[in-house]
Formats: structure tokens, sequence, C-alpha cells
């Protein structure tokens, strides 16, 4: 699947996203970061954490719909692109792609020039993917 063929539609989140947005950041947190940040850490990011966080960051949230649901989402403050994250079965079909350029569509909306983000050095998938996107 492509962009074209996948119809993604964004929005920004409301308080009833929470759990989905909860549920793909914990497991999409887990495939980006095990083996990579210390096991502390690791410990610390329960599921109830991503749902505390969730839920307190949903006003910073887009996420992206795809056949009436979630299919990922991303947080922005000011210029940074802080949280890109897609479900396991949405990877690979574009809408990480479509994701990443609403982002930066909402940055430079709030009057920045120039988006940036950070990922973990280990994140294999998310800087090949970064890198394609320039
Ligand atoms: C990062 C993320 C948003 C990217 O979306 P995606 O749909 O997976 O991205 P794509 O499939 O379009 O691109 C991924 C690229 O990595 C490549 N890739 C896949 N698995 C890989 C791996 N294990 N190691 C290196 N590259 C890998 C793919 O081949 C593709 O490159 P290509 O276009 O040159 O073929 C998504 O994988 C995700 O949500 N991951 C978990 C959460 C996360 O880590 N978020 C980023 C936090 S900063």
């Amino acid at each position: 699947m492509t962009t074209d063929r996948t119809a993604v539609e964004f929005r920004p989140a409301g308080p009833e996203d929470a759990t989905a947005v909860a549920r793909i950041w914990h497991h999409g947190w887990r495939d980006g970061h095990l083996g990579h940040v210390p096991g502390d850490l690791v410990a610390a990011r329960t599921p109830e954490s991503f749902g505390t966080r969730a839920a307190e960051r949903v006003g910073d949230t887009v996420v992206a719909i795809v056949d009436d649901a979630v299919a990922g989402f991303v947080m922005v403050v000011e210029d940074e692109v802080e949280q890109v994250y897609v479900s396991e079965d949405h990877r690979g079909t574009g809408v990480a792609t479509a994701l990443l350029a609403e982002a930066e569509r909402l940055v430079e909306a709030g009057g920045h020039r120039r988006a940036w983000l950070a990922v973990v050095a280990g994140n294999a998938r998310a800087r090949r993917f970064y890198e394609r996107c320039g």
C-alpha cells in the first residue's frame, strides 16, 4: 500500500482518543526503544504510564484516522515534533509519511520555519524513515 491508496485523515485528538493513543504509544515505544535505553526507563514505561501521559497530552496530539480508527498520532509542541507513532498494522503503508507531513504543516502554521525531532540512536526503522523523509 502507498500513501495514495491509503486514505488518511487528520484531526485534533480528544479525550476519547486517549486509550487508542496510549496503546499505540506503548507498543511503538517498546518497538523503538527496547535494547537501546536503560532498564530502569523500560520498567517505568508501563501501560498505565502511557495512559496517563496520553490523557495529559491530548491537547498537543493530532491523530491519523484510517477506516474510522486511530492508525497513528503525532505530538507537536512549538517547533518540535515530539512523537511520531503508527500502529503495527499501518506501518509501511504511507500513514507515517502523511503524519510527518502533517506535523511539519502544524509547525509551519505555528510560525516556525524549521521543525526538529529527536530519535534514540538504536531506533533503526525510525531513523531510516526520517532520513527518507529528509
Ligand atoms: C517510526 C515509524 C513512525 C515509521 O513508520 P513506518 O510506516 O514504519 O515507516 P516506513 O515503513 O515508511 O519506513 C521505514 C523504513 O525503515 C526500513 N526498516 C524497516 N525495518 C527496519 C529495521 N529493523 N532496521 C532498519 N530499517 C528498517 C523500511 O524498509 C523503510 O525504509 P525504506 O523506505 O528505505 O524501505 C513507525 O515504524 C513506528 O511507529 N515505530 C514505532 C514508534 C517509533 O519508534 N516512533 C519514533 C519515535 S522517535
